[in-house]
């Protein structure tokens, strides 16, 4: 996890190290620091907390213009998030400092190995095991680039790295192995940063680093070095599209709230050039590719969520067995995997350390791998044999709304293209799931100011609960899922999501009337079955807040009307309603929505 960046050019570079920074806040938020050069002297200046303390402290302690330097935002998984322990770390002769995102593996034996040749260490994190290392290899080599790639070959793990060293005035250099780094090449200036919005302001102009690669800049060039040969690297610059307001709050009192809010836009975004004239399902990513005979779904948190979702979509509009996978466990499980196995690998950020590692096993069982993703340029979308994008734009909310529903849209959009080629779908059932999805937009658009202000009035009664359950059945058991993942993310309820007809095996021995159950009600094919099972909670005393179409349909302590919509279609509804309860509970309660504690956006690490 972690943020960082890296400024050199034309202008004084701390109140831009701290802007990127703020930028990158939703990939940890623990600690923070920044490092620079002033009169040929590394300065750094480091806090624990949220990067106010690091900018309040910034502010009274001192006044700067350097031109160059690095920056740092923490999610700790070495070390408590203590001032020692934040970044920038600086080796033991402080000849040079680097800002690490990622694990280095092998630290502990690395720094053993320092430690006899008298090296010693200040804090418990991995990044200065780094540190030391390059500075070892510098000392010997006494060339910072062949230092850096004797490091590299040492070091396992994942990082990317920004260094600045004493001996290099008005340079910065930067190494990437399986966490992102991306650099944004302006006019002389150049930013390095895990993510484009915090060098977006001054560039659109982005080169994605790839494994193994040394970046090497100064305020009027920049070069990109093989860390095999230290050979030059042609690198292709992509024009970023998008805009920083995409990724700013706009008026929304959150970025989460904002994000539920764009839904309606992003199934617009997501159907875009996906459906033909003449109303077929548009993937010209997949059309070389043959039909899978099965697929696997691999994927964490939310996006395991839409996983398990699609599957009940593509088994049933294309007949297409699916598996979901939890990345983390399919990746040590040997799982047996099929000839003619499809591995969709899932992931909003492209970056998930387990998502990737399942992605990896796949090609290493020469299967054939695609990856579903919002960033573009992320590891997954270079990895993966194809990409599709789910475009649901720069998603800020470490708590992710936007991106579930633009995966749902395009799981969708698989099971309709599949559907198509294998002719399991008549070519007017395609069509009339287009218009579905296509409508679902306006509707959803008109519908949610009804449901943000329902999810007020009912989060105000069940805000003070200790724990509740969330039910559903067939397409609504995955939402449930995912409504129970919202509430605890951000309000630290504790929410258990249940598929309906399970409960009777055990959870149900947890109901009393203080112990709250948010059921999805709505009229779909196996709405009696769920009825029944609201009925066994309401027999021990639960108290059922019910998801309805028609408040006649269910006698319950309360129900929660929203539209009805034929089939899946109702997951666009459902969804964003979870999404407000849970952003109403929280901010009913005061808690900090968008940077939830000990989360992070962006898991980089397993
Ligand atoms: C983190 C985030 C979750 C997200 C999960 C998977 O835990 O906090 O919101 O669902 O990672 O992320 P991905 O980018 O792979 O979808």
């Amino acid at each position: 996890m972690c943020g960082i960046v890296g400024y050199i050019g034309h202008r004084p570079a701390v109140p831009l190290l701290l802007e990127g920074l703020s930028c990158l806040e939703y990939r940890g938020y623990d600690s923070a620091g920044i490092a620079f050069v002033q009169a040929n002297k590394i300065h750094t200046v480091k806090a624990a907390g949220k990067l106010a303390n690091l900018e309040e402290k910034v502010a009274t302690q001192h006044s700067f213009n350097a031109m160059y330097g690095i920056g740092h935002t923490r999610w700790a998984t070495h070390g408590k998030p203590t001032e020692e322990n934040a970044h920038p770390h600086a080796d033991n002769a402080q000849t040079l400092t680097i800002v690490h995102n990622g694990i280095i593996e092998n630290y502990e034996q690395l720094r053993d190995k320092l430690k006899s040749k008298g090296y010693f260490f200040l804090s418990e994190t991995d990044t200065e095991v780094f540190s030391n290392l390059l500075s070892f290899h510098y000392s010997e080599k006494k060339d910072i680039l062949t230092a850096l790639q004797c490091t590299m070959q040492e070091v396992e793990g994942a990082y990317a790295v920004v260094i600045i060293h004493k001996d290099y005035p008005d340079q910065i250099f930067a190494v990437r192995k399986s966490s992102p780094l991306i650099l944004g090449v302006g006019q002389g200036e150049y930013f390095l940063a895990s993510d484009i919005p915090a060098f977006l302001p001054y560039t659109r102009s982005a080169v994605f680093l790839n494994d193994g690669e040394i970046a090497k800049l100064s305020s009027n060039s920049w070069e990109v070095l093989s860390s095999t040969d230290l050979k030059a690297i042609t690198k292709e610059i992509t024009t970023i599209t998008w805009d920083l307001q995409a990724a700013q709050k706009s008026g929304y009192k959150h970025f989460m709230l904002k994000e539920i809010y764009e839904q309606p836009q992003v199934i617009h975004n997501c159907l875009a050039g996906r459906i033909s004239k003449d109303m077929k399902v548009l993937l010209p990513e997949l059309d070389s590719l043959d039909i899978p005979k099965q697929i696997r779904i691999v994927a964490c948190g939310t996006s395991y969520h839409a996983g398990l979702w699609g599957m009940h979509l593509i088994e049933k509009l294309c007949k297409i067995p699916v598996q979901v996978e939890i990345a983390s466990e399919f990746r040590y499980r040997e799982p047996l995997l099929p000839e003619g196995t499809v591995v969709f690998a899932l992931s909003q950020s492209g970056e998930t350390a387990d998502t990737l590692a399942g992605l990896r096993l796949a090609k290493e069982n020469n299967l054939q791998t695609i990856g579903l993703c919002n960033v573009v340029g992320s590891t997954l979308s270079r990895e993966a044999d194809r990409i599709v994008y789910t475009q649901a734009g720069p998603e800020m909310s470490v708590a992710s709304t936007k991106a579930m529903c633009s995966q749902l849209v395009v799981l969708f959009l698989f099971a309709l293209y599949y559907g198509q080629r294998k002719n399991t779908l008549s070519a007017k059932e395609v069509s009339d799931y287009i218009t579905d999805l296509e409508n679902i937009a306006q509707t959803l658009e008109e519908a949610l100011p009804k449901f943000h202000a329902d999810a007020k009035h009912f989060a105000k009664k069940y805000a003070h609960a200790k724990s509740c359950f969330y039910l559903g059945r067939g397409l609504s058991f995955p939402l449930a899922l995912e409504g129970a993942l919202k509430l605890k993310e951000i309000s630290y309820i504790h929410a258990e999501g249940y598929a309906a007809g399970e409960m009777k095996h055990g959870p149900i021995a947890l109901i009393d009337k203080d112990f709250p159950t948010f059921a999805i009600a709505t009229q779909d094919s196996l709405f009696a079955k769920t009825k029944s099972n609201i009925l066994e909670v309401q027999a021990r005393n639960g108290k059922i807040l019910a998801l309805v179409n028609d408040k006649n349909d269910i006698d319950t302590e309360d129900t929660w009307l929203i539209p009805k919509a034929k089939d899946a279609l109702s997951s666009f509804y459902i969804l964003p309603a979870l999404q407000f309860f849970a952003y109403e509970v929280a901010d009913s309660l005061g808690k900090d929505v968008d940077q939830p504690r000990n989360l992070a956006k962006s898991v980089t690490v397993e």
